[in-house]
């Protein structure tokens, strides 16, 4: 979990000013690990976060043989792919319900071994999370696919060959799983409707680096040719843009104003249009993206969140306690996962004044809108938040209860933040940084 205790009691109320510095973003470290595994040769990984979904992708790499060691830099991983071989299904059992990565270890691990079993998987209960896309695409380069009582075990009795795939929607773990595969399938692969998102094209990079084909092209196709050998890479993976939104708004609901180092503004310019037009404030510099709350009151908005290059759904959770403080009436439409308004329920129970609807609100109607799900949140500010007791449902919810303490009148305290440190570095150490006023239990 990587805190001692699983609770923190906060006394609320304190603007959280200071600076802290990001490391590489999660959603694309914990792919470059597996990507290593198609390398002849060891790969350089920098700027590696030390959270708990890295430790699990480095023990799942560990069981299949991969050597992963840690380099003379902080946050610099070594992972050395030459003996990779079949893991014991209790060593991978272990895992089952940890993470979602497992499932993008099957392309490499076909790839490598001419065979792979993935466990149950795990995440943010956030949605159903299916994984229907990934295994029609690993259907389409030849995999056979035998779901079993525990997991899937998958085979490529003839090799993997390059494919014709469209996505339905642009999920962004399909799309990495057709580029994790295409690689090194034998021909071209033409991936239409891929996900583009920052981290996605990060992955392209390191892939490029080990020797891939792949081509860009507009109206989110991909083309990739595959080769017949790659080698291991270099690489500084690109900041953590999730983590940054997190920090932006816990700074804009505390009052504050945090220096977050390393973060990029090309990356951002969704998020820092919405930022601004709540009222928040922001200067970009070289080493990093100062965010701060100018005075005035916050204002309402209307967000829709989307694929890149819209609002990630990741940044909802951590602006809705901003919107709880604007004066008016806020919508966010969730397009993105069917069930990520579970937060809001500790919210209400704190005095915000939230209501969730099951309606597509305030933008185009998605593709929930006629299937019953709680989607679209309508939040009237300005209201107070006061202190309660409340328990962390999943990560980036997990971080929206953290600033709701931080910004609540008295004291509360919130369970299950060992979630947390799954996607946030050191969280604890950043908010004593910030000046934050807490214990923490254990
Ligand atoms: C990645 O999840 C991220 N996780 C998520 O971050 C992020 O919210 C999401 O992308 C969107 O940006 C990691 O990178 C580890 P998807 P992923 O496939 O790849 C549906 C966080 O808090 N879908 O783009 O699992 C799916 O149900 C996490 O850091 C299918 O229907 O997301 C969802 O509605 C949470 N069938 C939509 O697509 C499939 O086979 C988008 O999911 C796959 C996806």
């Amino acid at each position: 979990m990587g805190l001692k205790g699983d609770k923190i009691t906060i006394r609320g109320g304190i603007p959280l000013i200071g600076r802290i510095e990001l490391k590489g973003a999660k959603n694309l470290v914990t792919k470059a690990m597996v990507a290593s595994l198609l390398g002849e040769s060891p790969s350089i990984l920098k700027n590696v976060p030390n959270i708990s979904d890295v430790r699990i992708v480095r023990e799942l790499l560990a069981v299949h043989g991969v050597k992963v060691t840690d380099g003379p830099e902080p946050g610099e991983l070594l992972l050395d792919p030459v003996d990779v071989e079949s893991a014991h299904f209790a060593a991978i059992d272990a895992h089952a319900g940890s993470s979602r990565i497992p499932i993008l270890f099957c392309g490499p691990l076909l790839h490598r071994l001419g065979e792979a079993f993935i466990p149950d998987l795990g995440g943010c209960r956030i949605g159903d999370r299916p994984i229907d896309y990934h295994l029609e695409v690993l259907r389409k380069f030849g995999a056979v696919v035998d779901k079993q009582p525990n997991g899937i075990r998958m085979s490529a009795p003839n090799g993997l060959h390059g494919a014709k795939v469209s996505l339905p929607y642009p999920s962004v773990g399909a799309t990495e799983q057709v580029l994790l595969t295409a690689v090194r399938a034998e021909g071209i692969t033409e991936l239409k409707g891929a996900a583009i998102e920052p981290e996605i094209m990060d992955l392209i990079n390191i892939l490029q680096k080990m020797g891939a084909i792949i081509t860009v092209d507009t109206d989110r196709v991909i083309r990739i040719e595959g080769v017949e050998r790659l080698e291991g890479f270099n690489h500084r993976a690109l900041f953590d843009r999730n983590e940054a939104a997190s920090w932006a708004a816990a700074a804009l609901a505390t009052d504050g104003d945090i220096f977050v180092g390393g973060a990029r503004q090309s990356e951002m310019l969704t998020f820092l249009n919405v930022f601004r037009k709540v009222g928040g404030a922001f200067e970009i510099h070289d080493d990093g993206i100062r965010f701060y709350h100018p005075g005035g009151d916050l204002k309402p908005v209307v967000i829709e969140t989307d694929v890149h290059p819209g609002f990630m759904t990741d940044w909802q959770q951590p602006l809705v306690i901003a919107l709880t403080h604007a004066h008016g009436v806020s919508i966010v439409h969730e397009t993105v996962y069917e069930q990520r308004f579970g937060f809001v329920d500790a919210l209400v129970e704190m005095g915000a004044t939230i209501q969730i609807h099951r309606e597509c609100l305030g933008g185009h109607p998605c593709r929930f809108g006629q299937r019953n799900f709680n989607h679209s949140a309508v939040i009237a500010g300005p209201t107070k938040l006061h202190g309660a007791d409340i328990e962390v449902p999943d990560l980036r919810g997990g971080f929206s209860h953290l600033i709701a303490a931080l910004t609540a009148e008295g004291t509360s305290t919130v369970s299950n933040v060992g979630i947390i440190s799954r996607g946030y570095e050191n969280f604890i150490t950043k908010l004593r940084l910030l000046g934050a006023d807490f214990d923490l239990e254990g």
